[in-house]
């Protein structure tokens, strides 16, 4: 049975910004109450501002999800959760040719998209109510590597196997993945830097949709994923057919 939509808690890891803020922004549209986590305080309190900073159903807590005891502090401060949301990643750095890569930053990345949702499931499965779910985000990475990419496809292929393998270990509650093509948000200042627009609307052109993601595209069925109560161990394509051109 669907909770009531005003006892619904929701934790958005990411949702500081891009899908992630997109994400919370359609839950608290809802009614349900809603906790954002990141690091950056700052992008916390913008983020507060722009989903409504009076709104007494959201929260935000300031954590580096690479760290146990940031996540344990994390799920102490929530308490019982309806359902969790990954958005969050750290590829700054990691897109260089395998001559020019730091070990240590590829370490990182690996810990922000592997690691990290491992002590996710860890700490946060025991936090779900029956009827929960997880739902993680990959990329198009893991199917249509860039050159200088291939750290990020790792994480990406890394993590739909781990929902998988979540998926069997934590039923009945249910995991899933959604998997975003390019979508624009901030994650592409760290990535492409000043050639952002050129790289996003060079893209746009060779999709079938014509046209570049946004982070609602994203949200939407991060949304419908998390409340269809048949599916698990999922992993949904939004992507405009980038994995076909
Ligand atoms: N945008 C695309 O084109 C695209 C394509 C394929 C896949 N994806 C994937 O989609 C997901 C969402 O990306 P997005 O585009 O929405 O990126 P985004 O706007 O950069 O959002 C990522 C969020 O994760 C948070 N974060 C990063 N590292 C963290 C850590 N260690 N602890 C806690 N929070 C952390 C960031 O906040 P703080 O920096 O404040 O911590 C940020 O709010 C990512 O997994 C990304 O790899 C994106």
């Amino acid at each position: 049975m669907e909770a009531n939509k005003h006892q619904e808690h929701i934790l958005v890891v990411g949702g500081g910004s891009g899908m992630g803020l997109a994400v919370a922004n359609r839950l608290l549209e809802w009614g349900a109450t809603v906790t954002i986590a990141g690091r950056s305080s700052e992008r916390l309190t913008l983020a507060r501002e722009r989903l409504g900073a009076d709104t007494p159903r959201l929260h935000t807590v300031v954590a580096d999800v690479t760290r146990e005891d940031d996540i344990e502090r994390l799920f102490a401060s929530t308490g019982d959760l309806h359902h969790i949301v990954w958005t969050a990643a750290d590829v700054g750095g990691v897109y260089v040719p395998l001559d020019d890569m730091d070990i240590s930053t590829a370490r990182r990345v690996v810990d922000s998209k592997v690691i990290a949702p491992v002590m996710l499931a860890k700490h946060g499965a025991p936090r779900l109510i029956p009827g929960g779910s997880i739902t993680l985000t990959s990329g198009i990475a893991a199917y249509r590597p860039a050159p200088k990419g291939s750290v990020v496809a790792a994480i990406n292929g890394a993590l739909e196997s781990l929902v998988y393998a979540l998926a069997v270990e934590l039923a009945p509650l249910r995991v899933n993945a959604v998997s975003p093509g390019w979508v624009d948000t901030p994650i592409w200042e760290s990535v492409a830097g000043a050639g952002k627009t050129a790289a996003l609307e060079a893209m746009a052109k060779r999709l079938l949709v014509q046209r570049i993601g946004q982070p609602d595209d994203i949200a939407q069925a991060i949304e419908a994923v998390m409340r269809n109560t048949f599916m698990t161990g999922t992993v949904v394509h939004v992507d405009g057919g980038q994995r076909l051109v």
